[in-house]
């Protein structure tokens, strides 16, 4: 699969960060099944838990664009060792594929993770019995 544009739409997306709290700008892409690529980048707030992260950014791109299977993620920031996503992100990256490479980038560094052992044992809703319900 063809990654590199996936990391180079990532790093574009990173110059429009807002980030004027912690200044750590982050760019995401995410490959839809249609081999289309939807970009985002994070957005902070002033009441600092409304902030977005990148990934969940380009996530909604890509359902608004009405695609529901990513196949590939790319996230790039500045950071040495290369940022890989947060907790909240993994989940709702795994909304999307069973699995997925996700490459996370710097301007010096790339490494290629997988989804699914970013987030093993990933909560799926009404898959258990639901007890006292
Ligand atoms: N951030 C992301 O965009 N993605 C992540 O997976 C982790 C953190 C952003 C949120 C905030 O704007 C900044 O990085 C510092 O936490």
């Amino acid at each position: 699969m063809e990654l590199e544009g996936l990391v180079s739409a990532a790093r574009e997306a990173r110059s429009n960060a807002y980030a004027p709290y912690s200044k750590f700008r982050v760019g995401a892409a995410v490959m839809g099944i249609s081999g289309r690529i939807y970009v985002g980048c994070n957005v902070e707030n002033a009441s600092y838990g409304a902030t977005l992260c990148a990934e969940r950014a380009a996530i909604c791109s890509m359902v608004a664009c009405g695609e529901s299977r990513l196949t590939a993620v790319a996230v790039f920031t500045d950071a040495d060792p290369a940022a890989s996503p947060c907790g909240i992100c993994r989940q709702v990256l795994a909304e999307f594929a069973e699995d997925a490479p996700i490459v996370i980038a710097s301007p010096r560094l790339q490494s290629v993770l997988s989804l699914a052992a970013l987030l093993p044992e990933r909560f799926v809703f009404n898959q258990g019995t639901i007890l006292n319900g």
